[in-house]
């Protein structure tokens, strides 16, 4: 990838030292490019622009959800979907307009409902429950709602299991052919409006066809809505689109193929219907990924069973591989241009036999004290890191063009004790 480098043997990420950041920051360390991200969400807007004016890239905050980074995009012009009250707080707060947010979810509470209803952010709503229980709080707000409803196209998708989201059996979305019974319903309410739909088939998907039949579908069901009466202003795709974790296996789609796969689908659909809708799209992953690198210290390697490269990031900081066997490139980042000289699996300091980084990977041979890059860390790495085993989560650092500033400290023994309540019967 462009903006990683070697330097004097020093993995480099645009212009910055790895192993100078880890000496001045301490290990384990999240560092980010701000420059890979602004590129990646102008390679989507360009992607898209080139089939229709109408776009609008919705960051999925999940991904990565530092304020920092939400900022960056909403000094691009992204939105966001957030999935939740506090990513709704976190994507206004970083300066995004309430008009380009979409709250997300299958489990929303009547909280979160009222929090959009206050902000005036659009709701994708994910049943019927959610549509009337939304339409009572607006109504007692004296204000009426935007929304979508997030449509199940039961499609099979090519990805791990715990992250397709658009089969049949999925938790998520109503079924295509329930869907007009659902918007008859919305329409027939008073404190809320339908004027968008949503869908996402699910996530680190290498092919662009479950996307272009998910646009198809979605076309369908646009299509005969409109004739019952809705009034598009959106149309939402989801995000979804993989990337190559493998960086010697085949690449990811690029965004201009995800574009060439899904706008002359809806464009055609709605030139016919003499609408222009926005069309939006929630990509997470492949903004924030290629990002960042997790630099991680080898505490001790040892020679057992396997060669175990003992480094001090396990699955409370990035929850991958363990999660959902995920691969990600490993290199030693302080010797990043030498010749492999054995295999190695990186475990991380975590007391579970499954906190294993990676596994019987070709590198440089490896003493304690040397730094491991994890590439591709930005996308549901800090995001879902925890504080499991009594560790703190590590800090983040933000580098752009070579210069280097820390976006969150590292967590101490007193913030692992800052929430803590002692019953009385305890003191
Ligand atoms: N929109 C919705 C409604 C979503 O649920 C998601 C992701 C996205 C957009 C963004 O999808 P992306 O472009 O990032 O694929 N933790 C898993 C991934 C979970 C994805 C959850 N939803 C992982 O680390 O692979």
């Amino acid at each position: 990838p462009p903006h990683l480098s070697i330097k004097n043997q020093h993995l480099m990420i645009d212009g910055c030292d790895t192993v100078e950041l880890a000496f001045k920051y301490g290990t384990p360390l999240y560092v980010t490019d701000e420059t890979r991200i602004r590129d990646n969400y102008r390679g989507y807007v360009s992607a898209l622009s080139d089939h229709y004016p109408h776009i609008r890239v919705l960051y999925a905050a999940k991904a990565n959800g530092n304020l920092n980074i939400i900022k960056i995009l909403a000094q691009e012009g992204a939105g966001a979907d957030v999935f939740s009250s506090g990513e709704l707080h976190m994507a206004l707060l970083a300066g995004m307009k309430p008009e380009h947010l979409l709250f997300n979810g299958s489990s929303k509470t009547e909280a979160d409902h009222r929090l959009a209803v206050e902000k005036g952010v659009r709701v994708s709503l994910d049943s019927l429950d959610e549509l009337a229980q939304l339409d009572r709080i607006a109504g007692e707000a004296g204000k009426v709602v935007e929304v979508s409803f997030r449509v199940n196209p039961a499609i099979d998708v090519p990805t791990h299991p715990k992250i397709a989201t658009g089969l049949a059996t999925s938790k998520f979305g109503i079924p295509a052919a329930e869907i007009t019974d659902a918007y008859a319903a919305a329409l027939a309410c008073k404190n809320v409006v339908p004027v968008g739909i949503h869908c996402h088939i699910g996530s680190q998907i290498l092919d662009v066809e479950p996307f272009a039949k998910e646009a198809q579908v979605m076309m369908e069901v646009v299509e005969e809505l409109h004739r019952m009466g809705v009034r598009f202003k959106f149309v939402d795709l989801g995000g979804g689109l993989g990337v190559a974790y493998d960086h010697f296996g085949p690449d990811a789609p690029t965004f201009a193929s995800y574009a060439n796969a899904v706008m002359p689908v809806c464009t055609s659909v709605l030139r016919r219907l003499g609408i222009q809708p926005e069309i939006w799209i929630e990509p997470g992953r492949s903004m924030v990924c290629d990002s960042t690198v997790l630099l991680t210290k080898v505490n001790s390697v040892k020679k057992a069973h396997k060669t175990f490269v003992n480094v001090d990031a396990g699955f409370n900081l990035l929850i991958r591989p363990a999660m959902y066997d995920s691969y990600h490139e490993v290199l030693v980042a302080n010797r990043a241009d030498e010749e492999p000289a054995g295999t190695y699996t990186v475990t991380g300091p975590i007391c579970e036999t499954g906190d294993i980084l990676a596994h019987d990977r070709k590198l440089p041979g490896v003493v304690a004290g040397d730094l491991i890059a994890v590439l591709d860390a930005g996308a549901y790495g800090y995001s879902m890191a925890s504080q499991y085993n009594g560790r703190g989560r590590c800090a983040e650092v933000l580098v752009r063009k070579g210069q280097a500033e820390l976006m969150r400290r590292a967590e101490t023994i007193d913030d692992l004790m800052a929430n803590l309540e002692t019953p009385s019967w305890l003191r």
